[in-house]
């Protein structure tokens, strides 16, 4: 069973760049956000408050956003990490809507964000609560859904428990991230599966980084089972600073060229959306790592 119809959230603007070995020029950012856009994208993760000793990549966020064109019905989230980072959020430029995140590998928390799993669902809560109070949505984030790059496996009952606590936190939704790429499509349809018994799946998002190439696949097996919103890069960008070797999101438009040869709608431009990976890009001076991208270029 698939559904007409899906919403893809774009976040190769943060997901992607905050892995940028360089930095990209402020100029780059606010044009590939304003392409993306311009090519029907509904969601677009365009930047985040967090330390910039740790991620230097995101620490012109603020700029970024009062210098991107807004197109009516589109939604620019920020990932906000704590209290310091929604005042940031907030006092830049016209930020309504942020994503927290939490993880479901103790390792991988204290290496991502410095504390345990429970103190960071502690500090979120707060987040999520002063987020409310100010009309803002949050979105939430478990990270290592599928594996951990420090542990290895990673228990489907500490994603559920970690997902579960965003929901209750007030979280509208949860993307459940394969941060490092690992899984494969039987075990990602078993997650979903699990975490759906907490959190109803119209709520849930999947986040597939493509380190091994299942990315597409796993969208698949969960398309199948109610997920309807998926996270992508454009041109594949991205990884994690704090998840060495993985790859970028699955790219955009792999995906889109996916769906289009479904008959399931994104409203997103294919033709559009493969510009504006490649005018990044250029700028990158490399290809792009979406399939995609390259089989359109070569025709
Ligand atoms: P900390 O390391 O515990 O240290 O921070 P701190 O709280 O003592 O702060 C250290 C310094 O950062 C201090 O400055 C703070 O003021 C400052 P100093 O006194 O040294 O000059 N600071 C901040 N500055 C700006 N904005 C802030 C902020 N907070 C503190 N919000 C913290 C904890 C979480 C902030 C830090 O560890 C951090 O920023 N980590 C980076 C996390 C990150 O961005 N990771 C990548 C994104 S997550 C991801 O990619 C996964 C995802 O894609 C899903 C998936 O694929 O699974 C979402
Ligand atoms: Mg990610």
């Amino acid at each position: 069973m698939s559904p007409d119809a899906v919403r893809l959230v774009e976040v190769g603007p943060r997901d992607g760049l905050q892995n940028e070995a360089g930095v990209v020029p402020l100029a780059a950012k606010v044009a590939l956000i304003d392409a993306l856009s311009a090519a029907g994208l509904p969601v677009i993760e365009a930047g985040a408050f967090v330390a910039p000793g740790r991620v230097p990549q995101m620490a012109d966020s603020a700029a970024v956003l009062a210098a991107i064109h807004r197109r009516a019905g589109v939604r620019y989230p920020v990932l906000v990490p704590n209290l310091k980072g929604l005042k940031a959020a907030t006092e830049a430029v016209g930020v309504d809507d942020i994503a927290v995140f939490a993880a479901a590998s103790e390792t991988f928390s204290k290496k991502n964000i410095n504390c345990s799993i429970a103190e960071s669902l502690e500090r979120l809560a707060e987040v999520a609560a002063r987020a409310k109070d100010r009309g803002i949505a949050v979105r939430g984030y478990v990270s290592c859904v599928l594996g951990c790059p420090y542990e290895g496996a990673v228990a489907i009952d500490r994603v559920v428990e970690v997902a579960a606590a965003l929901a209750a936190m007030g979280c509208h939704e949860i993307s459940l991230g394969d941060t490092i790429g690992v899984g494969t499509p039987r075990r990602a349809r078993e997650m979903v599966q699990a975490v759906a018994g907490a959190v109803p799946v119209q709520r849930l998002a999947a986040h597939f980084h493509d380190t091994y190439g299942q990315a597409l696949a796993n969208i698949l097996a969960v398309l199948e089972i109610g997920v309807t919103t998926f996270d992508c890069s454009v041109a594949g960008l991205g990884g994690c600073p704090y998840a060495p070797g993985a790859s970028g999101n699955v790219a955009t438009e792999d995906v889109v060229y996916m769906l289009d040869g479904m008959g399931i709608a994104s409203g997103v431009d294919l033709e559009k959306l493969r510009l504006a990976g490649l005018a990044l890009c250029q700028t990158l001076g490399r290809p792009p790592a979406s399939r995609a991208a390259r089989a359109l270029a070569a025709r």
